[in-house]
């Protein structure tokens, strides 16, 4: 299996074939991703929250993201990998926006960039095109704006909200951005955005109209996500009951010394003793 390319992701709209993504940080979520079949991983900047224990996103480093996204390239070879630019690592101007952005394929092997913002970050987003980088928007609830946006609330509300959006939208197209996410947009202003671009938009907590979704990959699985009650994720297991179990059964077995068993243990048959373990 060969990782897609902005060329098929583009063909996937056209053809009504819907696009999935997930967030991954690290090589193990990003080949159990991969071996699940995900068209698409995200290195979101949502490792700050998930991974590292931040209360935004805004702490997250440059060297942060390009650390998570070389473990995911090595742990999903064929899968195409978008991660993003993190705060302020872009609008400084074009040069630090290419020079960042490189770094990201270079030394974080992926295979595009995302970063927040539209018709603000337009000439960024042309720049790294022209340079070959390709770039995927992010529009609507941008978490790296928290501070400014008053919280993490559904965006797009009002008439001129909703226009600027759309405009938004728009011009990341033109820019040369092959796809742009929507994340917490009402469902038929993702809609009308969805039918108004001809490259695909992948929602979160965004609707059913959107050409694609994204889901972070520690709200799917439950696995000790700092949020509760997101009403947009599905969570499709409970990891983090599951893991504090087993971890409370290895506790529980030591200090009942059920654990190690003979089993587990070396005695003296030379076989055993030869044999490369691992
Ligand atoms: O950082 C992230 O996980 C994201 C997705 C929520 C789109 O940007
Ligand atoms: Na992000």
């Amino acid at each position: 299996k060969q990782p897609l390319t902005i060329t098929k992701l583009k063909k996937m709209k056209q053809s009504c074939e819907p696009i999935s993504m997930l967030t991954a940080y690290d090589y193990p979520s990003a080949k159990l991703a991969e071996e699940a079949g995900i068209d698409v991983i995200l290195v979101g900047d949502s490792l700050g929250n998930v991974v590292l224990g931040y209360d935004t996103t805004i702490p997250v480093t440059l060297d942060d993201m390009v650390y998570h996204s070389r473990a995911v390239a090595r742990g999903a070879v064929n899968t195409f990998i978008v991660t993003d630019l993190p705060f302020m690592t872009y609008r400084l101007g074009n040069e630090t926006t290419l020079r960042n952005a490189a770094r990201l394929l270079q030394e974080g092997r992926a295979h595009a960039i995302k970063l927040e913002g539209g018709a603000d970050i337009a000439g960024e987003v042309s720049a790294c095109v022209r340079a070959g980088i390709p770039v995927m928007g992010h529009i609507g609830l941008t978490p790296q704006s928290v501070h400014q946006l008053g919280g993490y609330k559904v965006q797009g509300k009002l008439e001129r909200e909703a226009e600027q959006l759309i405009d938004d939208a728009k011009a990341l197209e033109a820019a040369g951005a092959f796809s742009i996410v929507l994340e917490l947009v009402t469902e038929p202003l993702a809609e009308a955005i969805s039918s108004a671009l001809t490259i695909p938009t992948i929602g979160i907590g965004a609707g059913r109209g959107c050409d694609g979704q994204v889901l972070v990959y520690h709200d799917l699985l439950q696995y000790a996500s700092p949020y509760r009650e997101k009403r947009f994720v599905k969570t499709y297991a409970d990891l983090g009951t599951t893991v504090r179990n087993a971890i409370g059964a290895y506790v529980s077995d030591v200090k009942a010394r059920s654990f190690p068993q003979q089993e587990h243990a070396f005695g003296v048959e030379q076989e055993v003793l030869q044999q490369q373990l691992y």
